[in-house]
């Protein structure tokens, strides 16, 4: 838009008339291009905004950091630079990869998308929405985003930054955590993407809202070039603003970990392939909370053929992990055998973390079983 189209829509908004939505929206694009051009963060997926990067960007980037996201993705677009090598990874070497972000079933989406690729696609990812929206683990956000930053089309991209950014800019007291609202925002800004820069158009929103327009605590009102144009800054309702119904409380599942070990060997086992962290390795468990002698008795009963047995028990750390909907609340024991039943795995204890994908839901006993207790 050019500086005349926004300085007259700023002059018209008065009290007596303020700008309708459409208008509203319309008029943030001149200071959101100018501000994104000076204030973008430097990141390695906008200096080289290849589709691949960018898609293997924003499946990492959903529920995670960008700087916890950063050396994640160097590694991984390092190891599998294109989706020829992606769809061929064999899924421990993925899980390995994966290891620590959690979600893993983004990264099981992302080699599944892969094989549409090559196979259907020549290797690389379509340029319509319609069509990113068909591959396996992309949604709304993600198609729009690779849609607008790969391939500079017109597409909205509406995640939680987003979302924050125009309830403010909207004074919209309605639950951002429904789709309703997300469904209403894609809609509203389609009809004023720009005709150009629409992956910075996208991205300068995101970008205000992971720098200014913060969600705990005082947003950077002060700094944001949408200031003059925003009703929640302006009335004084960005403590309210916006509004998320409470979540469900998570579910509480008790725990017994079982650090079973013989020598320098210590027991493993591969979870199923179904359901939380499905494929990824772990210490043999129970479920429950277990006393350190029912600990033992159970091992043995379960896990113990014909020769084998485990001699002793002593108590290793607790600890408590949160995914999105439960909480793992772990109570652990060392056990010790002669052998590791052979039902497990027996992993030499240096391996562990190098071969195996374990979930960070066990850094503390990886932790405690190497001696940093
Ligand atoms: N979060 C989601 N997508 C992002 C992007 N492209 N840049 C920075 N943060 C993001």
């Amino acid at each position: 838009m050019s500086e005349n189209l926004y300085h007259k829509l700023q002059v018209l908004e008065s009290e007596e008339h303020p700008l309708d939505r459409t208008s509203r929206l319309t008029a943030i694009q001149g200071p959101l291009l100018d501000w994104y051009r000076k204030h973008a963060r430097i990141l390695p997926w906008r200096e080289e905004p290849s589709p691949y990067r960018v898609w293997i960007s924003e499946i990492m980037l959903q529920q995670t950091r960008v700087e916890a996201v950063k050396p994640y993705f160097a590694r991984f677009v390092e190891a599998l630079p294109d989706a020829e090598a992606l769809a061929a990874v064999p899924d421990d070497r993925l899980l390995k990869l994966w290891e620590g972000l959690g979600y893993y079933s983004r990264a099981k989406n992302l080699k599944k998308a892969a094989g549409i690729l090559v196979n259907e696609y020549g290797g690389r990812l379509p340029d319509t929405k319609e069509e990113l929206l068909s591959l396996p683990g992309i949604g709304n956000y993600t198609a729009g985003a690779i849609a607008s930053i790969a391939y500079g089309k017109p597409e909205p991209a509406v995640d939680g930054n987003v979302l924050r950014v125009l309830a403010r800019l909207l004074a919209c007291r309605d639950d951002i955590s429904g789709q309703a609202v997300k469904r209403r925002f894609e809609s509203d800004l389609s009809a004023v993407m720009p005709k150009e820069d629409c992956g910075a158009f996208n991205q300068g929103l995101i970008e205000i809202g992971a720098l200014l327009c913060i969600p705990g605590g005082e947003p950077r009102c002060g700094e944001c070039p949408l200031r003059s144009l925003c009703l929640a800054a302006r009335n004084g309702l960005t403590g309210e603003i916006p509004f998320k119904a409470p979540k469900k409380p998570r579910r509480i599942e008790e725990r017994t970990i079982l650090l079973i070990e013989a020598g320098d060997r210590i027991a493993l086992r591969k979870r199923p392939e179904k359901g939380l962290l499905a494929s990824m390795y772990e210490f043999p468990g129970l479920e429950g909370k277990y006393s350190q002698e029912e600990a033992l008795a159970a091992a043995e009963a379960l896990f113990c053929s014909e020769g084998e047995n485990i001699r002793s028990a002593a108590s290793a750390p607790d600890a408590v992990h949160i995914f999105s909907h439960v909480e793992w609340h772990m109570t652990g024991y060392r056990l010790e055998a002669d052998r590791i039943p052979a039902c497990f795995l027996a992993v030499p204890r240096r391996e562990i973390s190098k071969k195996y994908a374990l979930p960070s839901a066990f850094d503390r006993y990886i932790k405690f079983i190497n001696g940093k207790s």
